[in-house]
């Protein structure tokens, strides 16, 4: 239904109270009620989970006797055809049965009769629903997970191709030291694999099944609640029925997880757009991930990672949306956390697109690894090579290495020279130990093979990096198209 222009004095009430639980009503809610109270438009989106829990129930209600084999066995058939009619697009979904939960049940009595009607013996809405959600996000997170899997995997076939290729280091964004392109594409392959281990985390304690806490309080039909839990591939039953049925915390923790993703693929976007500036022109994108203006002929917009870059906001916001919806509710469950759903759909949809945007990106950029390299050298980025030089070879102690290092590039500067260029009398002028032998480590290239600290931007570290992570990700499949 419509409410626009309706105002609510003259808001019309249906006339029938709801079929499912309308017995102690006379009339039906207002249109309203009605549209405040209904959630079918996104809930929808549960319809498998919601099958898939009340065939477990219905096998566990069987296998305990509490309803009839027969009755199971309608039960299933009516589950599995509603299942199809919904896949085909074929359900009529309802707005007065409020939810999935009561669409599919009040079908399934249409269909199958009597025996529908005993599906929700020793159950509740309530167990339904935090169930269907935990196997929602459950599934979501094993999608994700595949996706964030892809994506280190493409970022480290680049570094490995790049893993030599030098590029100015940054910090505060101004040129700090040279690194390789190789081994900052990999500083991402780390986050995104904390990322996944967050998602691990989320689904190992999310995986207790509700199912059989009833409406808050438990049942007194004899369930077999381990039977349900092992159906749905949960580790076991939740503990406590009250938790069970107004927690939402593992929606939290996944949106959290989602958030701190997000950021990682923000600073991934945000790189991007600063690299295919044309100051800066260390990569290219091609046609298939960028976009024209409509008024600058020239332009080669990079629209993906900005709104990658947008997203994360969309992200940040279920979160924070959900925060608060729970704060402050008391136990067990209340109306509140219907919109729970909501931001965890609309976040998960947000988080894959950005997956497969980066994933897209980062196969189909090119390296400009001249310009990378050129500018790897500028801003005096090999000035601490010269402070170390200064420390290994003199044993001049780092903190005047530093002052001494400080002094020569300001003699560089005033020349407008290169650290190179400074001739070796100009250097002796500043410390007469300097011998020729300095000039060696003010190249870029030897100033990066010099960095094979543990974890260091040497080449054939980053090399050994890569590798070890494609060998990690072998078994994993790309998701990404192209
Ligand atoms: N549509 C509801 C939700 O998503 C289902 C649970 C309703 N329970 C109830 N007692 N009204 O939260």
């Amino acid at each position: 239904m419509s409410l626009k222009n309706q105002p609510p004095a003259q808001a019309a009430t249906t006339a029938n109270a709801n079929a499912q639980w309308g017995g102690r009503f006379a009339g039906g809610p207002s249109d309203i009620m009605q549209a405040i109270n209904a959630s079918i438009s996104f809930d929808k989106a549960l319809w498998k989970q919601d099958i898939a829990g009340s065939l477990a129930h219905a096998a566990m209600l069987a296998h305990v006797g509490i309803i009839s084999r027969e009755d199971e066995a309608a039960i299933r058939k009516g589950l599995t055809e509603i299942g199809a009619e919904i896949a085909a697009g074929n359900f009529a979904f309802s707005e007065a049965l409020e939810d999935i939960h009561m669409n599919i049940e009040a079908r399934l009595s249409e269909r199958i009769g009597e025996a529908g009607k005993r599906l929700h013996t020793a159950r509740s809405r309530n167990d339904q629903v935090a169930t269907d959600f935990r196997l929602w996000v459950r599934d979501a997170i094993d999608g994700l997970d595949q996706q964030v899997a892809s994506l280190m995997r493409a970022l480290a076939e680049r570094a490995r191709e790049h893993a030599a290729d030098p590029m100015p280091g940054f910090t505060h964004l101004q040129t700090a030291q040279p690194v390789t392109f190789g081994h900052h594409l990999m500083a991402y392959v780390e986050m995104l694999a904390r990322d996944r281990g967050r998602l691990a985390d989320t689904r190992r304690r999310l995986n207790e099944c509700p199912l059989g806490s009833a409406a808050l309080a438990g049942t007194s039909f004899p369930i077999d609640r381990k039977m349900t839990a092992s159906l749905l591939h949960f580790d076991r039953p939740t503990a406590n029925s009250l938790d069970a049925v107004s927690d939402r915390d593992f929606a939290l923790e996944y949106l959290s997880a989602l958030s701190i993703m997000a950021m990682h693929l923000s600073r991934m976007a945000e790189e991007i757009v600063i690299w295919c500036s044309s100051p800066f022109s260390f990569i290219r994108l091609s046609d298939a991930f960028t976009t024209g203006s409509s008024i600058m002929p020239q332009k080669r917009n990079p629209d993906a990672a900005e709104l990658v870059r947008a997203k994360t906001g969309r992200i940040n916001g279920s979160l924070i949306g959900l925060l608060t919806v729970m704060k402050g509710l008391p136990l067990a469950y209340a109306k509140d956390m219907q919109e729970d759903k909501e931001p965890v759909f609309a976040a998960t949809d947000a988080a894959a697109l950005c997956l497969a945007a980066c994933d897209g990106m980062v196969r189909d950029m090119t390296a400009n690894t001249q310009q990378m390299r050129a500018l790897a050298g500028s801003g005096y980025s090999t000035a601490t090579d010269i402070a170390d030089w200064l420390v290994r070879v003199l044993k001049v102690p780092f903190r005047t290495a530093h002052h001494v290092t400080g002094r020569l590039v300001a003699r560089a500067e005033a020349q407008n020279i290169g650290l190179a260029d400074l001739t070796l009398a100009e250097m002796q002028a500043e410390e007469p130990g300097i011998t020729q032998d300095i000039y060696s480590v003010l190249t870029v290239d030897a100033s990066i093979a010099s960095r094979t600290s543990e974890g260091g931007t040497a080449g054939s570290n980053v090399l050994a990096q890569a590798t070890r992570w494609l060998d990690t990700l072998a078994d994993h499949p790309t998701t990404a198209e192209g």
